[in-house]
């Protein structure tokens, strides 16, 4: 396809109301936001998957990004507003995006018909992306608004008492897929686009950042499920309703098991 056709199809699709250096702005601010936001997914899952070290791992890691070994105290509304600036990547990579999605069957014409010509992975690549993108704009919203709202219920029992008493479990099966796959597609397009290719050859560069690519699905996927299910089986644990968990370097008592009412 020539670079004219090309173009008539990104006229097509993005409406001629953009003009200026703006498209180029806004295309260089949604791959930078969306390589943010998969760059914090990789940290975030790493972080829940400390539950897989123990109950011990993950309060201290709650307790980390609660500040408490910056201040000595803890404070949830740290998670509050970090929770909020989250959000607000997101909202601003979903309207960048937006804008490029074929809102009218003409617009949705041009674009099948360039599929047609093209056949190409890399234009399905960016299909998967329109449809894991819309399914998170809904996940991510519960997801984010839930830690936003209840900053103080997270930690080994808060959080699993809510994968499974709660049923978060199938949102967050769903979220950790859609959210991985975008992650990864996201940060190979970006790759293309930007040249970042793992090889002076462009076709052998493509191929091995797609290598990349699946791995970095398998890889977070897997590490996402094996914590789930930790959560999961804590979840199931014979509990009294709403406990909070006590690290073993604070109980005041040696007998296995013993549960105490005092937080730390
Ligand atoms: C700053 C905002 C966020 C905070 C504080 C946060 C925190 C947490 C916490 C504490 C859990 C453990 C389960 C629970 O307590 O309910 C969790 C699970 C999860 N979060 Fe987030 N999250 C945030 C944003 C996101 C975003 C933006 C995504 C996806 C794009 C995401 C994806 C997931 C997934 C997939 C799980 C399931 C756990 C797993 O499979 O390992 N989170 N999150």
């Amino acid at each position: 396809m020539s670079k004219t056709s090309e173009l008539s199809v990104g006229a097509a699709l993005v409406g001629r109301r953009e003009s200026g250096r703006w498209p180029a702005r806004m295309d260089f601010l949604q791959s930078a936001s969306g390589l943010f936001l998969a760059l914090f997914l990789w940290v975030h899952l790493f972080a829940e998957a400390s539950i897989l070290l123990g109950k011990d791992a993950m309060y201290r890691v709650t307790i980390f990004f609660e500040g408490y070994y910056f201040f000595g105290e803890k404070y949830p509304i740290i998670i509050t507003l970090f929770s909020a600036f989250i959000l607000a990547f997101v909202l601003v990579h979903a309207v960048l995006a937006v804008r490029k999605i074929p809102v009218s069957y003409r617009q949705y014409r041009v674009l099948r018909d360039h599929m047609k010509v093209m056949r190409h992975e890399d234009t399905t690549l960016w299909w998967v992306q329109v449809y894991t993108g819309f399914a998170l704009f809904f996940l991510v919203s519960v997801h984010i608004y839930t830690m936003l709202s209840q900053p103080a219920n997270i930690g080994p029992y808060a959080s699993s008492d809510r994968v499974v008493g709660e049923w978060m479990w199938p949102l967050y099966v769903l979220l950790l897929i859609t959210a991985v796959v975008h992650a990864a597609v996201g940060s190979y397009r970006v790759g293309v686009k930007w040249g970042w290719l793992p090889a002076r050859d462009a076709a052998l560069g493509r191929k091995r950042l797609k290598w990349l690519m699946r791995g970095f699905m398998i890889f977070f996927i897997l590490l996402g499920l094996a914590s789930l299910t930790t959560y999961v089986w804590i979840g199931l644990e014979d509990r009294e309703p709403g406990e909070r968990y006590v690290p073993t370097w604070e109980r005041t008592t040696t007998e296995p098991g013993a549960r105490l009412e005092v937080m730390p």
